[in-house]
Parts: structure tokens; C-alpha cells; sequence
């Protein structure tokens, strides 16, 4: 069945409904399929859409562009250093000036008000490449991924989040995993649990989506028998580097490891991780933690990220199809 999502917004996973989702996973699909079979038909000629990023980013900004280039638009990438933006010219009057011009607008930045500003006043759809509460077009390739490797629907699969839950991912693939009705689990100190208004929030919607919700601070006993293990970096973007000591001691007992990866019990277990990971040392932030703290991996060990299991490069491919599909369902 289809969904009429032209010029809605994404800036929440919240903002669609499961049968909005289905549809836009269903429609990744599609758009795969096309891709890899050669005939792919572009449905966004003469679309203008604007990139702008107060934070950097390689998947989020490089999906944005092949899947508006493969669909026949145009794009121009806005960052803070290049343009009035923040320093000269607020987020207010950039969007009404945006919203003149462009047919769409991405956003990646700090708070989740300036993404809603944005909307409000640029009167164009727009959707969050990331702020420090939510990533919902990360979850939408993750929810994708899943259901190719898990080989069975969302309700039927189950996954473990293991990190700083309070932040953008986990608040995500709470809303997302809770929403297709999923085993969702979330292993954290208390502390960096999602907020308890979101959690109750999703509780109260899991009563409907057939979802089951566990929180808890004990990781061995969360992925005991999950389809997917999944973390992200204990400290992100925009977070003063002063939160590593802290968070290194918080976060060391959920590294993904391969002890962790055998406490599922189950051979097929995936690893997943939205990407950038620290899981060695060829990164110039991996060596200063090692110089600093002594370790050389972080929130998950080279082996498990390099190991059959992981399927950390499909989710990053699969950005680029879910954000195509976004696209294609609210512009074209
Ligand atoms: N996962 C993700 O959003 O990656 P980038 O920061 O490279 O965009
Ligand atoms: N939590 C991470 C996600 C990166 C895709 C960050 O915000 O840096």
C-alpha cells in the first residue's frame, strides 16, 4: 500500500507512523533494487536541495548527494564556516531565505529546536541529518539493514544498544525499534539511559505496536539471545573532549566485544554501529585517547568490527537508499 508523504518533514522518527515507515523501508527496497538493476527512474529533475552541516559528517552529507544526483537533482552543500550562517545571519532568516530557493532542506546540527526552526520557517520540507537529540534517517538504513540480514520482520527481530543512550542513537533506535513493534533492549548505566519521558512514551506506544522494552545496566544479561548487537561512540560530536575520562569509565564494561558478541548465545548475531567507530588506532582522536587513556579500542574491539558478523559497510550503504526513498516520498 502507499502513503502520501509529500512535503512532510522528517526531523523525528516520531513524525511518521509505523505504516509510514513500512512504506519508506518498502520503498528503499525498491529504489535498491532499481539501482543495482540499472534502471532506476529519477524522479526528482529540477529539485534544488540544500546540505547544511554545522557538524561534519561522511555518510550522511555523501548519501544526501548520490541519492539526489541518482534522482536527477542538484545540491549545494552550506556549512558554518562558508556561509552567514550562525555568525552573520540567524537560523531564522537563513531558512526563510533557504525556503526561497530550495525545494528541500537538510539539516545536521546541534539542538533539535534549530531543525524545527528551520522547518517552521523555511515552509519546505526538511530533514535532520543528525542533532544531539535524534538521527532518524540513521535509524531508517538501520531498520533496512536489519530486516535484509535478519530475514524475518521487524516485530520478529530483536536488538541490544550498548553505550550512551541518552543521545541522539539511542533515543533513535528506541523510537524506531519501539515503533516496527521490535525486541528492543538498551544496556547503560543509568545514568546515559534514554529521558524517562521518552522511555515512558514509548512504553505507552509499545502497548499498540506490539513492541517489548528493556532497560538495564547489566550488558551480558541485555543481548542474551538478540539478532543484533549495536553501539556507537561513547562521547559525540559537539560533546567537550573533557566527557572522555568520565565516559571511558562509565562505558568500558559495554565495549562490544567478543565476549559481549558470544553472550547472545546465538552463532548469527550481527554486530552493527552507525559509524565512525574507534576500534583501532588509525584515527587521530583513537591515538590521543590511547596516549591519554591506555586503551586502543574503544566501544568496540577491531576483531568483532572486522569479523563476519559485522555489518557496519551495509548500513552505511543502505544511508544512501533510505535517504533516497525520504526523498523521492516527500518531494517528488
Ligand atoms: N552515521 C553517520 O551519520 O555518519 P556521518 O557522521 O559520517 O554522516
Ligand atoms: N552519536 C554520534 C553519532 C554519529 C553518527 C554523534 O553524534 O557523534
Amino acid at each position: 500500500m502507499a502513503f502520501n508523504l509529500r512535503n512532510r518533514s522528517l526531523l523525528n522518527m516520531q513524525d511518521f507512523n509505523p505504516r509510514d515507515i513500512r512504506f519508506l523501508l518498502d520503498l528503499s527496497a525498491e529504489l535498491k533494487r532499481a539501482k543495482y538493476a540499472g534502471n532506476e527512474v529519477a524522479k526528482l529533475n529540477g529539485k534544488n536541495i540544500a546540505l547544511i552541516f554545522e557538524k561534519t559528517s561522511t555518510r550522511t552529507r555523501c548519501a544526501f548527494e548520490v541519492a539526489v544526483h541518482d534522482q536527477g537533482g542538484h545540491v549545494t552543500y552550506i556549512d558554518s564556516s562558508s556561509s552567514q550562517l550562525g555568525r552573520k545571519e540567524s537560523l531564522k532568516d537563513t531558512a526563510r531565505v533557504l525556503g526561497r530557493l530550495y525545494d528541500g532542506i537538510e539539516y545536521r546540527g546541534f539542538h533539535q529546536s534549530m531543525v524545527e526552526d528551520l522547518a517552521q520557517y523555511s515552509h519546505v520540507p526538511v530533514w535532520n541529518g543528525l542533532t544531539d537529540e535524534f538521527h532518524p534517517t540513521q535509524v531508517l538504513a538501520d531498520l533496512l539493514t536489519m530486516e535484509e540480514f535478519g530475514e524475518k520482520p521487524l516485530s520478529e527481530l530483536s536488538f541490544c544498544y550498548l553505550g550512551d543512550a541518552r543521545f541522539n542513537m539511542g533515543n533513535s533506535l528506541l523510537i524506531g525499534g519501539t515503533q516496527m513493534g521490535m525486541d528492543v533492549r538498551i544496556a547503560a548505566p543509568r545514568n546515559l539511559w534514554p529521558a524517562a519521558e521518552l522511555v515512558e512514551k514509548m512504553r505507552r506506544l509499545a502497548e499498540t505496536t506490539g513492541a517489548r522494552i528493556m532497560l538495564t545496566d547489566d550488558p551480558q544479561a541485555a543481548v542474551k539471545g538478540v539478532d543484533f548487537i549495536y553501539t556507537d561512540v561513547w562521547v559525540s560530536m559537539g560533546e567537550a573532549v573533557e566527557a572522555w575520562g568520565e565516559r571511558i569509565a562509565l562505558l568500558k564494561a559495554y565495549q562490544v566485544n567478543t565476549a559481549l558478541m558470544l553472550a547472545s548465545g546465538k552463532p548469527r548475531t550481527r554486530f552493527m554501529h552507525c559509524l565512525p567507530a574507534y576500534h583501532n588506532l588509525e584515527t587521530e582522536t583513537g591515538r590521543k585517547i590511547h596516549e591519554q587513556f591506555g586503551m586502543s579500542e574503544l566501544e568496540v574491539t577491531d576483531q568483532v568490527f572486522e569479523s563476519d558478523a559485522s555489518i557496519v559497510f551495509s548500513q552505511a550503504e543502505n544511508r544512501m537508499h533510505t535517504i533516497k526513498a525520504v526523498l523521492v516520498a516527500t518531494l517528488a
